[in-house]
């Protein structure tokens, strides 16, 4: 903590613009274009590697989250990252924390509805990041669309005086969003992984049509359940600002389609969004 203070102080005091881009390691391309686009923007880029404990609800998720820290070292240096910080559980929580975030209608809904806690985790870590690396700027990817959405809120709420800069999603060819947890998917799952995308583009056109949201979800959920090794845990047709369920469309308000599903023990999620 006291190394990324002193080094995010001493890159301010030269009039060094500073970006950070958080991560839990584990990192593929998607992580790669945050730290290049930071790169490009900024003097300096922070990159964190820490598996944050406190976002985790489920222990088995956490002890299998893969670990690669050599191999993420030298991918963030041939990326045009400056500064690692990877520090330890200790260093990040030398207590426990006792201050919760509640971030209303916002976390009720998908991610935050069917993992109690997470987003609490999430804004511990994200906040404790910023105030030690004050960034003039800072990294996210919209896979994690409802982070994405918590962090902005968490910004604004407390008044965090950065650029919060979101990157879009990197597929694999056949369209899998690139996720750490890819990793773990063995062959045959790898196999069928892509019809996550698929099923969001047929939903997306869906919308497109005007097909009620609530056919949308139904068909989607359906697509996913007819493949064996899909257990879907949700499909949301969601305003794209408020997050909240859609009943119907409304004129000039883009949509967000999100979903979760469990794919041979791990965990995916994915979303698009239909201006
Ligand atoms: O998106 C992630 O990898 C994590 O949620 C983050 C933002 C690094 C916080 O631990």
């Amino acid at each position: 903590m006291a190394q990324l203070r002193a080094f995010a102080e001493g890159s301010r005091q030269a009039g060094r613009r500073l970006g950070l881009v958080p991560t839990m390691g584990a990192l593929h391309a998607g992580h790669l274009q945050l730290v290049a686009a930071a790169a490009a923007a900024c003097d300096d880029v922070v990159a964190s590697i820490f598996v944050n404990p406190t976002q985790f609800n489920n222990a088995d998720d956490l002890r299998l989250y893969p670990r690669l820290p050599e191999q993420d070292t030298a991918l963030l240096a041939g990326a045009g990252c400056t500064a690692l910080f990877m520090p330890g559980v200790e260093e990040v929580y030398p207590q426990p924390t006792v201050l919760r975030f509640d971030f209303g209608p916002l976390e009720r809904v998908m991610e935050g509805a069917h993992r109690p806690g997470h987003f609490n985790g999430v804004a511990t870590v994200v906040s404790k990041l910023f105030h030690m690396a004050r960034p003039h700027a800072a990294y996210f990817g919209q896979k994690d669309f409802q982070q994405v959405a918590i962090v902005r809120q968490l910004i604004a709420d407390l008044s965090f005086d950065l650029e919060l800069v979101v990157a879009p999603t990197i597929r694999e060819a056949d369209g899998l969003a690139m996720s750490s947890r890819n990793r773990r998917l063995s062959p045959e799952a790898r196999a069928v992984a892509p019809l996550i995308y698929q099923v969001l583009q047929t939903a997306a056109q869906q919308v497109r049509q005007g097909v009620p949201p609530a056919q949308v979800q139904a068909q989607a959920l359906a697509a996913l359940a007819a493949e064996p090794q899909f257990t879907p845990e949700y499909v949301e047709v969601a305003d794209a600002q408020t997050l909240q369920p859609l009943a119907g469309y409304e004129a000039g308000r883009a949509v967000v389609l999100c979903v979760a599903a469990h794919l041979g023990g791990v965990r995916l999620i994915d979303n698009v969004v239909v201006e």
